[in-house]
């Protein structure tokens, strides 16, 4: 069959003559970075290469594979073909043609007459930690505007950026039995999700991401993985899934002639469509239990309140199929702010005539629907297995959690102990014993001189990072809550302590002792109350 596809090829000899190399070559992110060093590095980071380039071009010119390597793929620069041919001995040249790697074109040569080869593909390895373990992947996709040197293509398929960092950081770890990963592009979070999922199924509309995911998965040799082609939900039409991820295209687009329609970013719809489209589809899609998580942005109309929009998406929850949900709301920008971040995300830079072209064509659309913030942010979302809604909690949250290998587990613990506290009342509430989470501390600030504080807080080391302000009957029930005494005693103990009235302080602490339980400041003792918290 003729491959019309203008990406990688897959070709399973190749595949594992590349990864021999690759392997070889130990090309991973610490020797990246060893290589070129830590000045170099940022300025990669910043989107400039010339001191990475300075930095590899002695090992380059001494024949090392992994500067070879490091300069064509993730620096995007042609080097001479009997280097790369040095650096690739498994697959050769011919096989790095083949594969679609480097370019077919024989014609190239350097100043001194040495054939060059040119890359098509960015390759890089990604590296991670997690609650499962750390690993490294390569991951290819196509080439950066930096190795380009010109505007991406519309259908341009992207590598792992900062987006898919959040989404597989957010991930939910546990193991299922089928996970969907919508909008899969180079394949990255159906390798995460591959991690702890029996089956996978990764789907996208270009032909293109699904070929790079492929060879991404093969590459790495993982299995289990099946890649469809289609719209949204479309190809998993009548199939429930465990667990589904998405870091969909959810940028806000305006639908006018010459204004680039990126598939990467860009979902086709209007506004925040694909949002509810998602939400929509994911109560169609789970089964009882199972759990969804997507980054997105959602638009905030006229004098919308927080979340007004999102709250709509999720629909009452009384109603049938409502899903519990936790949304967090990690920046708010206002229209002209998010008009320049994604106009200079497609490369034009302010100053330019195209960049006030642009901007009006994003001002334009958002007066025309009255939008003047668009939030950013993750939404988790479960459908409850006996179909009653435990959680609806929709925040901004400044902070991105300090918790080593991701919040995954703080929010399957959220989902979690949602339930629980659902399934007490106060009375029982008051019956349970509670202890202070380990990595809670307490900050006292005063005047100086005074011996009265004037600020108590709580701050989390894990979690969220969250600092909870206090006041001194609070403070005081914190302190106390080592798994010993329950909640009540705690309680009825105090009231005497301050010579306040034991019901009213009850009213005043058990709303606010929920809420450090939920956010993960204090623990219910798991063995009493038949909790699995972990
Ligand atoms: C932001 S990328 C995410 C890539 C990858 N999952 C990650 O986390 O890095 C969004 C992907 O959604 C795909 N896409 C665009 N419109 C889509 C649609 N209507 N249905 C499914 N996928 C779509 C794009 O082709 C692109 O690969």
């Amino acid at each position: 069959m003729p491959d019309d596809t203008d990406a990688v090829r897959l070709e399973p000899e190749l595949i594992a003559g590349l990864r021999d190399d690759l392997e070889s070559a130990c090309f991973g992110v610490s020797e990246l970075d060893a290589l070129w060093g830590e000045q170099a590095a940022a300025a990669l980071f910043r989107g400039q290469r010339s001191a990475a380039r300075r930095a590899a071009a002695a090992g380059v010119a001494g024949a090392n594979p992994l500067a070879i390597l490091a300069t064509v793929f993730v620096l995007g620069l042609p080097v001479e073909e009997a280097a790369l041919a040095n650096a690739l001995p498994a697959l050769g040249i011919a096989g790095a043609r083949r594969l679609g790697l480097v370019s077919e074109d024989q014609g190239d040569e350097d100043a001194r007459g040495a054939r060059l080869v040119r890359p098509l593909v960015d390759l890089r390895p990604y590296s991670f930690a997690d609650d499962i373990g750390a690993g490294t992947w390569w991951i290819a996709s196509d080439l950066g505007e930096l190795a380009l040197g010109r505007a991406l293509r519309e259908d341009h398929v992207l590598g792992v950026g900062g987006a898919s960092n959040t989404l597989s950081a957010i991930m939910i770890r546990e193991p299922v039995g089928a996970a969907l990963d919508l909008g899969t592009g180079c394949g990255v979070q159906a390798l995460h999700a591959a991690r702890h999922a029996a089956r996978v199924v990764a789907t996208d509309v270009s032909k293109r991401a699904l070929r790079f995911a492929e060879f991404n998965a093969r590459l790495n040799g993982a299995s289990g993985i099946e890649f469809r082609r289609g719209s949204l939900f479309e190809p998993v039409a009548e199939e429930l899934f465990d667990q589904i991820v998405s870091n969909p295209p959810f940028v806000i687009t305006p639908r006018v002639p010459g204004v680039p329609e990126y598939e990467y970013r860009d979902g086709g719809m209007t506004g925040d469509a694909i949002m509810s489209a998602i939400v929509r589809g994911a109560r169609d899609h789970l089964t009882p239990g199972g759990v969804a998580q997507f980054l997105g942005n959602w638009e905030y109309h006229g004098d919308d309140e927080a979340f007004e929009r999102v709250q709509a998406w999720l629909g009452q929850e009384r109603e049938p199929g409502a899903l519990d949900a936790w949304v967090v709301e990690r920046e708010l920008q206002d229209a002209p702010q998010y008009a320049e971040t994604w106009i200079r995300d497609g490369g034009t830079r302010p100053g330019t005539p195209e960049f006030e072209r642009l901007t009006d064509a994003w001002l334009d659309d958002f007066d025309e629907r009255d939008v003047r913030y668009v939030g950013f942010g993750y939404v988790t979302v479960r459908r409850p297995e006996d179909g009653r809604v435990t959680l609806r909690r929709l925040e901004s949250v400044e902070s991105s959690g300090s918790e080593q290998g991701g919040l995954g587990p703080h929010l399957a613990r959220g989902l979690r102990i949602a339930r629980w506290l659902a399934s007490v009342d106060d009375g029982q509430l008051r019956l349970a014993t509670l202890r202070t989470a380990p990595d809670v501390t307490e900050e006292r600030h005063f005047w100086p001189g005074n011996d009265d504080p004037t600020l108590l807080a709580l701050s989390q080391g894990g979690g969220f990072g969250r600092r909870i302000a206090m006041d001194t009957g609070l403070t005081a029930f914190v302190g106390a809550c080592d798994g010993d005494l329950p909640v009540g005693v705690i309680i009825g103990a105090l009231a005497d302590l301050l010579d306040v009235d034991a019901a009213r302080l009850s009213a005043d602490l058990l709303p606010r002792i929920r809420e450090l339980v939920f956010v993960g400041m204090l623990e219910p003792d798991g063995a009493a109350d038949g909790l699995d918290l972990r």
